[in-house]
């Protein structure tokens, strides 16, 4: 993940004004001034990759969908600078708890102060660390009564497969997992992009994979919501 990605357009309507006339009239004016200035010192502190931060859209997807499902415990892997981290701690009650896992906290550390001026660090467990290995302790540490409501997946693409097997051991059946780019900046209908880097067409297969598995899950019934680069929302029934 080494490219500039400064270039390349997020939006999945690929219409400028349309995207725009969004964010100006529902997402800029309702952002959380905390939000707002983490969003623009990771433009300013690493602009070739802003680009990793969940837009502020889906992040107004986040944070209502944990406040109506009252969600109190989550997990996050894949925290970067923390823009989809803040939004969640800022949704979650007073004692809510965030699991936040990342293999890199250098980019977390970006995000930290507007964390703590927004009086939520408290809510959150940063664990620095590989997901998958992460995940596997927490498989073998949680208690059937202490299961997570949502997850949020935001990292490693080739490994989202893997992650789903164990999130249906940690979220509870009701709670709620999120797949973040499963529309893969638009590429999942078609064959690999020759002018795209070479990232993209290397995660396209594993995202393409993903998609089949989840919508053949029997133990999720799921939403695919075309908001940034897509998110499949995955609600565990069993
Ligand atoms: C797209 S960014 C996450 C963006 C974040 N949700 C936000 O809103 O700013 C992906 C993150 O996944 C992390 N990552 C990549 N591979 C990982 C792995 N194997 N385990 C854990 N984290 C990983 C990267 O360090 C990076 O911070």
């Amino acid at each position: 993940m080494a490219s500039d990605l400064s270039g390349i357009n997020k939006c999945l309507l690929q219409s400028e004004a349309l995207q725009k006339y969004i964010f100006e009239t529902n997402v800029y004016p309702r952002e959380h001034q905390l939000l707002k200035d983490l969003r623009d010192e990771t433009e300013t502190k690493i602009p070739s990759r802003a680009l990793m931060s969940v837009p502020p859209d889906e992040g107004q997807l986040l944070s209502i969908l944990l406040k109506v499902m009252n969600a109190k415990k989550t997990i996050e892997i894949g925290v970067f600078t923390g823009y989809s981290l803040l939004t969640t701690a800022l949704a979650l009650p007073k004692d809510g708890k965030i699991t936040a896992i990342d293999i890199d906290r250098s980019y977390y550390e970006i995000g930290l102060p507007f964390i703590q001026k927004a009086g939520v660090e408290h809510k959150i467990e940063f664990i620095e660390s590989e997901g998958l290995p992460a995940l596997d302790k927490l498989v073998e540490e949680v208690k059937e009564d202490d299961l997570f409501d949502f997850a949020f997946v935001d990292a490693d693409k080739t490994n989202y497969h893997n992650y789903h097997e164990r999130l249906l051991k940690l979220v509870k059946v009701n709670g709620l997992i999120l797949y973040d780019n499963t529309l893969w900046f638009g590429t999942v209908t078609g064959s690999p992009k020759p002018n795209y880097p070479d990232w993209i067409n290397y995660n396209l297969e594993s995202i393409i994979k993903l998609n089949k598995q989840l919508a053949t899950d029997p133990r999720v019934e799921l939403s695919q919501v075309c908001i940034g680069d897509g998110v499949t929302i995955c609600r565990r029934i069993a």
